[in-house]
């Protein structure tokens, strides 16, 4: 079986590939990816080459897509833009990569008759839910412009299953965590910031609240979808555990054995959404159980990060993250 996967040298693409390469060993992936700021090569290092091949291209590039796909039975779509605040600072790459992109994909799976295209999006497309658990046929109400161009693909699917019979399946999932996140995203810049004795920007009054899901589970839920999801259909992928951020950081501090002093209040996200929250039900019918709870799950994230420096530090050296985050976040409470 040749799987094409897009986004493979990002955080949860690449999580998804080992899992794949590991438990289907009569598979093979080709792995489209334009190895953006948060593309790494180092991220797929020690993959088989004889299983796993990188062609360096866009998701938007007709030609590159058509080169990517020949041959692929499977198509699991991970590449994005996905940083919430570099979308609130300019949210052009957003509507290039995540709308554009997705749908030159989409016309390439139907000319090359793929069998299965699995779209993995997001649960901020439905929006802030004060309370209960968004289910997969609620409204989606995006505030962010990343979770517009999210939601904005989402339709593009359903659009093309309803005109063209695409075979395609949608999963929103929650907020990962684990390995190779790139340390933009709050957890990988929290423990490595703790790791350097530096402070964390905690946003606003830290009450928001998020649905915790390790990207080992998220990447077997993908792979149950890929082979036993109805097509056409939508699945949330909810976390194991829902928390406050305050709660998060306070955990993560105590796991370190760091001060609190190491926690700054800094102005709030514009358009911040308050909670998500995902119902889970439809996929735990599909069978779908959590492997890691949350509190050894971020245990091992904290030690993966620690082990790991050799992989995030050059990633901070080269600076992006800190400029982008002094540009936004100058003032603290
Ligand atoms: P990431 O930012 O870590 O990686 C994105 C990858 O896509 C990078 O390797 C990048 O080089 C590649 N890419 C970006 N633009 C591209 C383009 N135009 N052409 C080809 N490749 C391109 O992302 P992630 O956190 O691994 O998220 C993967 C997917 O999962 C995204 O679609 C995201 O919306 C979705 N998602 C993420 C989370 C989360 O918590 N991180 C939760 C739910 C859903
Ligand atoms: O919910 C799924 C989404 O999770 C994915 O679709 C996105 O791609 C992914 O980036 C993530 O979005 P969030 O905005 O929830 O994640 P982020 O790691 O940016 O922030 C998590 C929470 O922590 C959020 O409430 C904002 C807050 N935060 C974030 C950063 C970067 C801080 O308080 N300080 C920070 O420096």
């Amino acid at each position: 079986m040749k799987v094409l996967v897009t986004g493979g040298l990002g955080f949860i693409g690449a999580n998804f590939i080992r899992r794949v390469l590991a438990v289907r060993p009569s598979w093979a992936v080709v792995n489209l990816d334009a190895l953006t700021y948060a593309g790494n090569r180092a991220n797929a290092a020690g993959l088989p080459a004889s299983r796993h091949r990188w062609l360096r291209g866009d998701i938007a590039d007709v030609r590159a897509v058509d080169r990517a796909m020949k041959g692929c039975e499977l198509v699991v779509h991970f590449a994005a833009e996905t940083h919430v605040d570099r979308s609130i600072l300019d949210a052009s790459q957003f509507l290039k990569t995540n709308v554009i992109g997705t749908q030159v994909l989409l016309d390439a799976a139907l000319r090359h008759k793929v069998r299965r295209f699995l779209h993995v999006s997001t649960d901020e497309v439905y929006g802030s839910v004060p309370k209960g658990f968004s289910k997969e046929t609620d409204l989606l109400e995006p505030n962010s412009p990343y979770a517009a161009s999210k939601a904005a693909s989402d339709l593009l699917v359903r659009s093309y299953v309803a005109t063209h019979r695409a075979p395609a399946i949608i999963t929103r999932a929650s907020n990962n965590y684990g390995p190779y996140q790139y340390p933009e995203k709050a957890l990988p810049l929290m423990i490595t910031n703790f790791l350097e004795d530096k402070p964390f920007p905690l946003y606003g009054d830290g009450r928001q609240v998020r649905d915790w899901l390790h990207v080992d589970d998220h990447a077997r839920a993908l792979l149950l979808v890929l082979e036993k999801g109805a097509l056409g259909e939508v699945y949330n992928v909810g976390g194991s555990r829902t928390c406050e951020n305050r709660e998060l950081v306070r955990r993560v501090l105590r796991i370190m054995g760091k001060p609190a002093s190491l926690v700054a209040r800094v102005e709030d996200r514009k358009g911040h959404d308050r909670r998500y929250a995902l119902d889970g039900a439809k996929l735990r019918r599909l069978g779908f159980r959590h492997v890691h709870d949350f509190e050894s799950g971020l245990r091992a994230t904290v030690a993966w990060y620690q082990a790991n420096a050799a992989w995030w530090r050059p990633l901070k050296a080269a600076g992006g993250w800190r400029t982008y985050c002094a540009r936004q976040y100058r003032g603290r409470r």
